[in-house]
């Protein structure tokens, strides 16, 4: 039977869904978002533009085109309950309840369930509602520690003490700012990354560990982003952690997924690798943007194949992939995050990416051609037996591009950096 799957949301991250349901055997892909992505607009058969947090207008859509399936990209979906309304109209949504989003949308429930549970890698960490109370918490402490508000900030609402701030600072941040509470946790310290696993009716499936970048400029300077690209290797493992750092990660999934039989969908771990072996920075109920565009194209399993799997409640299909290194970069527009420029015309497409992908983000397709807008405007991937393979590809695809309006951190994948990761988990671990 060929499945009708409606995906929720318009970037990158949605991008790279829409073309793994474009490559399924049996599928036809409609879409909706607040923006008209061009890349999801030509792999789908209709696409509306809704707002991805108007669970009633995803709905009628999903009625509309008689979805048998839905996959939800954006965190603020989940959190206005899209999957449920979804589901409760008979729409099986990848994509967990507000229940359940909530190990990403509330930090506090976040730690408070894995120190119930037992769930490995949970750091030191007390929730505050009352901001006088959290001052002095971190005016006492001893050591560093990282200042979340407690719901969803787009990723720029974490400062961490001894990084990017001092204690006075972050007094002062909890102090002045408008977030009604905070979760203060342990700093950690060491190399972050990323691995994303398939969860319906209590299994779970996991995919390769990939490395993303935060910080805006090279070097990894400046403020925090969404992410300005990421890498991911050949193997399961990236090349400064061990394959018992990998499984150390996969242990932390186990247990979340043991704990919340009826999670469905993407469950993302975000990891700290310490001296100590992963700890866990946080959990979030979706692909990672730009994580995505590492996995779903090296994941030879039909997408469609395992959502319906999931739906019927089937063991889930074992997950094959291309074993082959991935590099994904960015393309924002200049001044982004804090003064971004947007209306630079987009001078790539699909076609001419070379043997990169290209995936469209926040850009605004006018009848001229594509333009950027203040958010991340497009990536490219490059796909290869090697990392700095990859590299070389996702490169060459950015030349094609030109630079004008546009910055690119060209550090990513680089082996100078990837070196420079595999030099600071040595330090760190003393060897
Ligand atoms: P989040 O918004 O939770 O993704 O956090 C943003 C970034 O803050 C993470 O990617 C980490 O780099 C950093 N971070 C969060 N929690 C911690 C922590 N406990 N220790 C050190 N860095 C952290
Ligand atoms: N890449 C980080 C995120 O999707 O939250």
């Amino acid at each position: 039977m060929t499945e009708t799957v409606l995906l929720v949301g318009g970037g990158g991250r949605e991008h790279a869904i829409a073309r793994a349901v474009a490559g399924a055997a049996d599928a036809e892909l409609y879409a909706c978002a607040s923006n008209r992505n061009p890349g999801i607009a030509s792999l789908a058969e209709g696409f509306e533009q809704v707002e991805e947090t108007d669970a009633g207008a995803v709905v009628d859509y999903a009625e509309s085109v008689g979805a048998t399936l839905a996959a939800i990209g954006p965190e603020s979906a989940l959190n206005a309950g899209v999957a449920d309304a979804l589901d409760d109209a008979g729409v099986y949504a990848f994509g967990p309840r507000e229940a359940e989003a909530r190990i990403e949308t509330d930090k506090a429930f976040q730690r408070e369930f894995m120190a119930e549970h037992d769930v490995p890698g949970c750091p030191d960490f007390e929730v505050f509602e009352d901001a006088e109370a959290a001052a002095d918490y971190i005016r006492e402490y001893d050591g560093d520690l990282a200042i979340k508000p407690r719901g969803l900030t787009g990723g720029k609402g974490v400062r961490v003490i001894g990084d990017q701030i001092t204690a006075e600072e972050g007094v002062d941040y909890v102090l002045e700012s408008d977030y009604d509470a905070f979760v203060l946790e342990e700093r950690l310290v060491g190399e972050e990354f990323t691995v994303q696993a398939f969860v319906a009716n209590g299994e779970y499936r996991v995919s390769p560990a990939v490395q993303d970048h935060k910080r805006a400029y090279e070097g990894d300077e400046g403020p925090n982003t969404g992410g300005m690209g990421s890498y991911s290797d050949a193997a399961f493992a990236l090349p400064f952690m061990t394959e018992d750092d990998y499984a150390a990660a996969v242990e932390v999934i186990d247990a979340v997924v043991e704990a919340m039989p009826d999670y469905k969908g993407i469950l993302y771990g975000q990891f700290m690798l310490t001296a100590e072996g992963p700890k866990v920075v946080e959990f979030n109920a979706r692909f990672g943007d730009p994580e995505a565009m590492n996995t779903l194209p090296v994941m030879e399993t039909d997408f469609v194949e395992l959502l319906v799997a999931a739906r019927e409640g089937d063991e889930l299909p074992e997950l094959e992939f291309a074993g082959q290194a991935t590099v994904c970069k960015y393309a924002v527009p200049e001044g982004y995050p804090t003064d971004p420029e947007a209306g630079a015309k987009v001078q790539i497409d699909e076609e001419s990416a070379g043997d990169a992908l290209l995936f469209y983000a926040s850009v605004d397709a006018r009848d001229d051609g594509v333009y950027t807008t203040t958010s991340r405007s497009f990536a490219v991937v490059g796909l290869a037996d090697t990392v700095s393979e990859a590299e070389a590809i996702a490169e060459d695809a950015l030349q094609r591009a030109g630079e004008e309006g546009l910055r690119v951190r060209h550090d990513i994948g680089t082996s100078d950096l990837v070196q420079r990761r595999i030099d600071h988990m040595r330090e760190i671990r003393g060897n």
